[in-house]
């Protein structure tokens, strides 16, 4: 097979930032993808309906008039989020789902959530109305180790919430582990799991063997290969409960290439021809449309995209290294392979 045919497919977890920075970053995004959920952690974070509308203006003043890409707005779920709002974003369809970091688990994740009974009577109200809940899944607590916070998190924190909250759309961002998979696998209707490209390419020896590289920090933090291996499975299994969310996440070199250096992984640019590449490796091309185009809108109650993508196979594919923005430079991830798919 050297050419295959998709519905357009969606990004059901990405950052796009602001001001200079999302005007430089955005078209990566719009040139393949028809709808992306808009992660709200922002400084300050996208907590209000007023706040996620004036962000969706930003986003959509940054795009060209006719470059068909829709923002799926998120609000940021902090303890003192007001569930009515919260509803009434949600039912004039400015919103599509709200957004659950624990407090000090990612970037800009300080306005958080420490105390989960706190949020609660917010998660019943959304429960009721049918709200999806999108879910950083790592506990924070200093006696657990970085590569165990989101098994941890599933026991300690996800599985009670789902418990006492029968009805609650949730849905595991950027799963890394074979937990999570199991989790997700077996979690029935309400449940859903996002991954990330990155996570399917690369392991925890990417960032630590041979000198640290930055580029391929993220959170949660890429974990050994047997993990890998469990994204790669659920992703190509065409199972509905697994769709991409590329968690793309750009940082200027500068704070990537730092002492303490920014988590996130920038893949909007090559996702595309990444995801060609691994589902073909895993003899599963005709699964891709599934989890890139088919499974995310069948969760989120929305119907696929009417256009089409057609990805090609050839010659290695040429992408920039770097994309210039007006804050600096962004550094494009580096699949450590060479790519043989384009879109178009
Ligand atoms: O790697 C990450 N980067 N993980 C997150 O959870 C947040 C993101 C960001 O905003 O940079
Ligand atoms: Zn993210």
């Amino acid at each position: 097979m050297d050419s295959i045919t998709l519905r357009r497919p969606d990004d059901w977890h990405l950052h796009l930032r602001d001001g200079a920075m999302l005007a430089g970053i955005a078209p990566e995004s719009a040139r393949h993808f028809g709808r992306a959920i808009i992660m709200p952690n922002l400084v300050p974070p996208v907590v209000t309906g007023a706040q996620a509308q004036a962000y969706r203006d930003r986003i959509t003043a940054a795009l060209p008039a006719d470059s068909g890409f829709t923002p799926l707005m998120t609000l940021y779920l902090t303890e003192e989020s007001d569930p009515a709002d919260i509803i009434a974003a949600h039912q004039s369809g400015l919103v599509t789902a709200v957004k659950l970091y624990p407090a000090g688990a990612t970037t800009n994740s300080t306005s958080g959530v420490r105390d989960f009974d706190k949020v609660r009577p917010v998660l019943e109200a959304m429960a009721e109305h049918g709200i999806p809940l999108c879910v950083h899944g790592e506990v924070v607590d200093s006696d657990v180790d970085i590569f165990d916070r989101e098994a941890v998190f599933i026991d300690r924190v996800l599985d009670p919430i789902r418990r006492r909250t029968p009805g609650l759309r949730v849905i595991m961002e950027h799963i890394t582990t074979r937990q999570g998979v199991d989790y997700a696998r077996a979690g029935g209707d309400d449940l859903g799991a996002t991954i990330t490209t990155h996570h399917l390419v690369i392991n925890r020896n990417a960032i630590l063997v041979g000198g640290i590289k930055p580029h391929y920090y993220c959170l949660p933090v890429a974990k050994r290969e047997e993990h890998r291996l469990a994204l790669r499975a659920a992703a190509t299994s065409g199972d509905a409960s697994f769709f991409l969310g590329t968690d793309s996440a750009p940082h200027t070199d500068p704070l990537k290439e730092n002492a303490c250096g920014c988590a996130g992984c920038f893949t909007a640019t090559n996702t595309m021809s990444i995801l060609a590449e691994v589902f073909e490796q895993e003899n599963a091309l005709d699964r891709l449309e599934a989890f890139a185009s088919l499974n995310g809108p069948a969760f989120y109650r929305l119907p696929a995209n009417e256009t089409r993508v057609t990805l090609t196979k050839g010659d290695p594919v040429s992408y920039p290294a770097k994309i210039d923005t007006g804050d600096g430079p962004v550094t494009v991830f580096d699949p450590m392979m060479p790519l043989h798919w384009r879109v178009g």
